[in-house]
């Protein structure tokens, strides 16, 4: 089904699904598609390390438009890791309000510290080195190599694993689904390729509805909309984070929702996080704010820190 770039194929040890089919080559079209249609986004405008890391987690959790603006004031108020790092971590999960999730503002906020003691103020060039990194998982690692660095790694995430798996018209565990991804992109292309990878997933690609007729591989794609999804259960699409509704980090949020509004009796905070009845889960969570710099109690009455 997908012939490496150069159309050249070698089978052996390698997916079986590259193996299927010897003939379509689908690095032209996806870069030719890519050039007419990328998106101009603003991390996408710069090489540095540091703000293709943080691009990159910020957009692990929350869509492309919302980040934008988000990505722009941080950059604006934290350019360097080093600058990251010299503010308490309170402050970067204050600027990370909207985006969700606050535990990657802490991991950021460790990151940047790590950079500066570790690796001279500089985020690193090498997978291993950034895999060390708090936070940085295998699709976060790359994506800097790529993005930053320019290197020729495939960077899989849910979208790319989908469209790969349809592609191939099976389903990819992330294992395969990682050596099919690095093994397609076309040498000196790295930038380009996964950025357009990751175009085709988000746009045309997509979940639910894809656009086949849109969609620059149509020809050299063994689902095309029709039958069973061969994504359904490939690598990354149901490594979602655990339900929200419900969670200790929906109680988290609602007590830092109520107290960026206004300062709170602990004896409320059970209420406050919408766990009426459940005052020892406040309690841990309440620690666990204190504990993490979010939030000071004094006599009884907790503020944000
Ligand atoms: N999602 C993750 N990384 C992205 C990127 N570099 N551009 C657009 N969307 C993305």
């Amino acid at each position: 089904m997908i012939a490496p770039p150069g159309g050249a194929v070698r089978t052996r040890g390698l997916p079986s699904v590259v193996a299927m089919d010897r003939t379509a080559n689908i690095v032209p079209p996806v870069l030719g598609w890519a050039e007419r249609q990328r998106r101009d986004l603003p991390w996408r405008r710069t090489r540095d390390p540091w703000l293709v890391l943080v691009s990159e987690v910020m957009l692990q959790q929350t869509q492309v438009a919302r980040v934008i603006p988000r990505y722009e004031r941080f950059v604006e108020a934290f350019p360097t890791p080093a600058s990251c790092a010299a503010v308490p971590q309170a402050e970067i999960v204050r600027l990370w309000a909207g985006l969700g999730y606050d535990r990657r503002a802490r991991s950021l906020h460790r990151c940047a510290v790590v950079v500066g003691e570790r690796h001279g103020g500089r985020v690193p060039d090498d997978l291993d080195a950034l895999l060390d990194l708090p936070g940085v998982g295998p699709y976060t690692a790359r994506a800097v190599l790529a993005f930053a660095y320019e290197r020729d790694v495939g960077v899989l995430d849910t979208n790319v694993g989908r469209v790969l798996a349809r592609l191939g018209g099976r389903s990819l565990d992330r294992r395969r689904a990682q050596a099919l991804a690095d093994r397609l992109v076309p040498r000196g292309h790295g930038w380009a390729w996964n950025q357009a990878m990751l175009d085709l997933g988000a746009t045309v690609c997509v979940k639910r509805s894809p656009a086949c007729a849109s969609c620059p591989v149509v020809d050299a794609c063994a689902w095309r909309g029709e039958g069973e999804d061969p994504a359904r259960g490939s690598a990354g699409t149901s490594g979602r984070q655990s339900r929200f509704e419900g969670s200790d980090r929906q109680g988290r949020a609602r007590l830092l929702h109520r107290l960026r509004a206004e300062p709170l009796r602990a004896d409320a905070a059970a209420e406050a996080a919408g766990w009426g009845g459940d005052a020892e889960r406040a309690e841990r969570a309440v620690a666990g704010l204190v504990a993490d710099g979010l939030v000071v109690e004094v006599d009884g009455i907790l503020r944000l820190a």
